[in-house]
């Protein structure tokens, strides 16, 4: 799908449908001048299903008119309130018109620019094009019957208002579709069901995309990890018959632009978690094919990263292993001895995330000494308890990094809130046998335990750790979002990257 930008008045524009957004209006409302002009080519048609009030650009509303001559197809799409509309507000309505196009099955769809003070042409831009990017992402990779499907939109056409403004709007449309495509490319592998993505092949495509775009990737099979003392990872995968991996993509800045700041980005990728010999019960199991989301989440970040050419050395790690209850798996009672030496007793096999994660955590820590550790996990169902599927919880030991991190959210639309961590969750996670047991013996506060269970293995370097479990898939669909993977934490992520303060944190 290929987006361009343009300045023509859209009333010639050659597309096969014309989106035109208008917010909630009166029936006594007078056009905006380039409507108008859309309107004067379609007979008036506009004019009159607005002074009759079977438009009112209700958010969410949309009609269809038809023209004799171009444009033939006009999809009027309702933007609600325009003093509250945002970034989020305009890719869903990006993501309305490439729906309202697939639906009948055209080929390229051209979309007006919304009248608006709220946001700038570039701002518009790149929401148009991240909507748009993101609603063409269809989960249909194992359908054999694809001739029912609408086809592929070849072309998306941004109508921007002022020709001054077509410079910035295009540099904005093509970051916002590449970032949107980075996370297509997060939403597709965690799709992808755990029998035909297990570790190693959750490594192999972490290295596919690694090469695509220029980027050094290394994978430690079980033998490295062994050597490399990783004794929390290969516990969590001793149970499966497909052995786990830990795999390091490195993103380094040009010459000129190396600022020598490190960020190391770590994604759990349990590539199924059946919770081991404490297995889960079976309804919803299904939905643990995307307990590797995290890892997902940092195969796109990455990608974006080299893509957008972030000025800063971005490291991502995954740890991926399968979570089984086989005859060599780990259970409750066993002591497994991680990398960073810590002692760690289990008390509950399906408590996997961390164990897998304090050893990644420990890794970047030991090997990049970075200035900062982000890390992506779908850890905790007490988190999907608190914050639902609408926020990813936040949390860290270092202010500035998780300001950061709330800010980039709110500007993204992918929210990240502040949730707790103190000296009192992190006693919680005290043994009686081992350093550390890896569940608190109390569901209380699960998702802070969680997080401090972490905080053991990072030791003074900044950090923070979203937990996706609500966010990372969904059966909540909309225009920008089919069933099941997100994509969380690409848009996320990547913001925070670019915006990292020059003086560091
Ligand atoms: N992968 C799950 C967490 C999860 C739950 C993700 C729901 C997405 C949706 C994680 O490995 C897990 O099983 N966590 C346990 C921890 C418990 C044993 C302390 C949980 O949340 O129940
Ligand atoms: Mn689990
Ligand atoms: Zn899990």
């Amino acid at each position: 799908m290929k987006i361009t930008v343009e300045s023509q008045d859209p009333s010639r524009a050659g597309a096969e449908l014309l989106a035109v957004p208008l917010a909630s209006l009166d029936t006594g409302a007078k056009l905006a001048t380039r409507v108008a002009a859309v309107d004067r080519a379609i007979g008036g048609q506009i004019a009159e299903v607005v002074r009759s009030g079977d438009f009112r650009g209700r958010k969410g509303e949309s009609l269809l008119l038809f023209g004799r001559g171009a444009p033939r197809r006009v999809l009027l799409l309702g933007l609600g309130d325009e003093a509250k509309l945002d970034a989020e507000a305009v890719r869903q309505l990006a993501g309305r018109a490439v729906a309202g196009a697939a639906a009948r099955r055209t080929r390229s769809v051209a979309i007006a620019f919304p009248a608006t003070r709220k946001l700038r042409a570039a701002e518009l831009a790149r929401a148009l094009a991240e909507g748009a990017t993101l609603a063409s992402y269809r989960p249909d990779a194992w359908k054999t019957k694809k001739n029912d499907a609408p086809p592929a939109l070849g072309r998306v056409v941004l109508l921007v208002e002022r020709e001054a403004d077509v410079r910035a709007a295009r540099e904005a449309a093509e970051l916002g579709a590449t970032i949107a495509e980075c996370q297509n490319v997060a939403r597709r592998l965690s799709n992808e069901p755990a029998n035909a993505l297990p570790p190693a092949q959750l490594a192999a495509e972490a290295r596919r995309v690694a090469n695509e775009v220029g980027l050094r990737c290394r994978i430690f099979d079980v033998p490295e990890l062994r050597r490399r003392k990783m004794g929390a990872l290969l516990g969590v995968g001793q149970g499966s018959t497909h052995p786990p991996r830990l795999v390091v993509i490195e993103h380094v800045p040009r010459p000129a632009t190396r600022a020598r700041r490190t960020v190391c980005v770590i994604g759990k990728g349990i590539t199924f978690d059946s919770g081991g010999i404490s297995i889960k019960p079976a309804g919803g199991m299904h939905d643990m094919k995307h307990d590797m989301s995290g890892a997902a989440a940092v195969v796109g970040i990455l990608r974006a990263a080299a893509l957008l050419e972030i000025p800063l050395h971005v490291v991502g790690v995954i740890a991926a292993a399968e979570n089984m209850p086989g005859g060599e798996a780990y259970r409750p009672g066993d002591v497994l001895t991680s990398m960073s030496g810590q002692t760690i007793e289990i008390q509950n096999t399906d408590a996997e995330g961390r164990l897998v994660l304090c050893d990644a955590i420990h890794f970047a820590r030991t090997q990049y000494e970075p200035d900062a550790i982000i890390d992506l996990a779908t850890l905790t169902g007490a988190c999907v308890v608190a914050l639902g599927s609408w926020t990813s919880g936040l949390f860290g030991n270092h202010e500035a990094l998780c300001d950061a991190i709330r800010r980039a959210g709110a500007t993204t639309g992918e929210r990240a809130w502040p949730m707790p961590m103190a000296d009192e969750h992190r006693d919680e996670m005290r043994s009686q046998v081992a350093d550390l047991k890896n569940v608190s013996g109390s569901r209380d506060a699960g998702a802070s335990t969680a997080a401090a269970f972490l905080s053991h293995f990072v030791g003074d370097t900044p950090w923070a750790h979203l937990d996706i479990a609500g966010t990372a898939y969904t059966s909540k669909t909309g225009a920008c979002q089919p069933y099941g993977a997100t994509g969380v934490g690409v848009r996320l992520v990547t913001e925070v990257l670019q915006s990292w303060p020059h003086g560091g944190l």
